[in-house]
C-alpha cells in the first residue's frame, strides 16, 4: 500500500479531533478564524502520523493517541506561525497561501500562536480522556520540554541569532536537533507513552526518532535549494536569501544528501527489534528524505 493511502485514515482522524478542539474555542471570531487558518491549510500532519504510527508499532489502542496527535500538531502549527513572523523568518507564503500575519495581522498571528500552544496542553490534560493521569502528566512534561527552552524554542533562538555568521557542523546539528528534531522525537515518545512502551522499546524508538528528526530538517534545507515555490508552498531560496546556516550551505548539496541517507539507515536499523507493525514507521523514514515538499 502506498504511504499516502496508509496515512489517509490517520490524517482524517487527527483532523476530526483538531476540529472538535477548535470548535470548543470561546475566543473572538477573528482569533478562531486565525486558528483554523493555521491548522487546516494543507499541512502534511507528519507529527500526528508519527504518534499514531508509534502507537501502532507497539500494538497500542489508537484512541489513547488522539490527544497527543492533536497536541503535537498544535505546537507545530504555532511554531510555524511564529517562525514566519517579520521578527523571525519574515516569510509571506506558507502551504501555498499568505502566512498568518499577512492574512490577518501580526498581533493576531502572535496571539493565534500563543493560543495554539495552550490548546496543545489543554488537549493533553483533558479529564475526559481515559488515559491514567500519570500517563497524561508524562505526556504534558514530554511535550513541554520538547517545545520550550529545552527544545524547539532553544533551536529557534540559535537559528535567529546565527544567520550570516559562521557555524560549526556540530553546532548546526545541535540547532537542527532542537528546532525540528525535538518535536519529532516528542511525537514518537508520546506515541510510545500512549501504548505503554517499556524502557527498551522506548530507547530504540528514540534512536529512530532522533535520526528522522535530524533528517527531516536536512531535507527541508535541501528542498529550499532544489524544489520550487509552487511545489514547496513556501518561498524557494528563502534560506539563501537570509544567509541561514544549513547543511547544504556548510557541506554542499551532495554531502547533505549523503547525510540524509545515512540518517535514514540509522533510523531503519533502530527499528530492528520491531515486527511488521512498525511498517509505517519504516515507510516514514524513507518518505522523510524522498519527499518533495
Ligand atoms: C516545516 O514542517 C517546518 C520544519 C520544521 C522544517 P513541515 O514540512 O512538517 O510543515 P507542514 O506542516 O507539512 O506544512
Ligand atoms: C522551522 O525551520 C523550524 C520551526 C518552525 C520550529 P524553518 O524556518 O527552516 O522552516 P520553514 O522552512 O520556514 O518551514
Ligand atoms: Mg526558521
Ligand atoms: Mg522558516
Ligand atoms: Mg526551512
Amino acid at each position: 500500500m502506498s504511504l499516502s493511502l496508509q496515512v489517509a485514515p490517520w490524517r482524517q482522524r487527527v483532523d476530526a479531533h483538531l476540529e472538535a478542539l477548535v470548535a470548543r474555542s470561546e475566543a473572538a471570531p477573528r482569533l478562531q478564524a486565525a486558528l483554523r487558518y493555521s491548522l487546516f491549510n494543507g499541512g502534511k500532519r507528519l507529527r500526528p502520523i508519527l504518534v499514531y504510527a508509534t502507537n501502532q508499532a507497539l500494538g497500542g489502542n489508537s484512541e489513547a493517541a488522539d490527544a497527543a496527535a492533536c497536541a503535537v500538531e498544535c505546537i507545530h502549527a504555532y511554531s510555524l506561525v511564529h517562525d514566519d513572523l517579520p521578527a523571525m523568518d519574515d516569510d509571506d507564503l506558507r502551504r501555498g497561501q499568505p502566512t498568518c500575519h499577512i492574512a490577518f495581522d501580526e498581533a493576531t498571528a502572535v496571539l493565534a500562536g500563543d493560543a495554539l500552544q495552550a490548546l496543545a496542553f489543554e488537549a493533553l490534560s483533558d479529564p475526559r480522556d481515559e488515559l491514567p493521569s500519570t500517563t497524561q502528566l508524562a505526556m504534558v512534561r514530554t511535550l513541554a520540554r520538547a517545545s520550550g527552552d529545552k527544545g524547539m524554542v532553544a533551536g529557534q533562538v540559535v537559528d535567529t541569532q546565527a544567520a550570516g555568521g559562521p557555524m560549526t557542523l556540530e553546532a548546526l546539528e545541535t540547532m537542527h536537533a532542537l528546532k525540528t528534531g525535538a518535536l519529532i522525537r516528542a511525537s514518537v515518545t508520546l506515541g510510545a507513552l500512549s501504548a505503554g512502551a517499556d524502557t527498551a522499546a522506548l530507547k530504540a524508538l528514540e534512536r529512530y526518532a532522533e535520526a528522522i528528526g535530524l533528517a527531516f530538517q536536512v531535507q527541508d534545507d535541501i528542498l529550499d535549494i532544489e524544489s520550487d515555490t509552487q511545489t514547496l508552498g513556501k518561498r524557494q531560496g528563502a534560506d539563501i536569501a537570509r544567509d541561514k546556516p544549513t547543511y547544504p550551505a556548510l557541506l554542499g548539496l551532495e554531502e547533505a544528501k549523503a547525510k540524509a541517507r545515512k540518517l535514514q539507515a540509522t533510523a531503519i536499523e533502530a527499528l530492528a527489534p520491531f515486527n511488521d507493525r512498525a511498517g509505517l514507521l519504516r515507510a516514514i523514514a524513507a518518505y522523510i528524505i524522498e519527499r518533495d515538499h
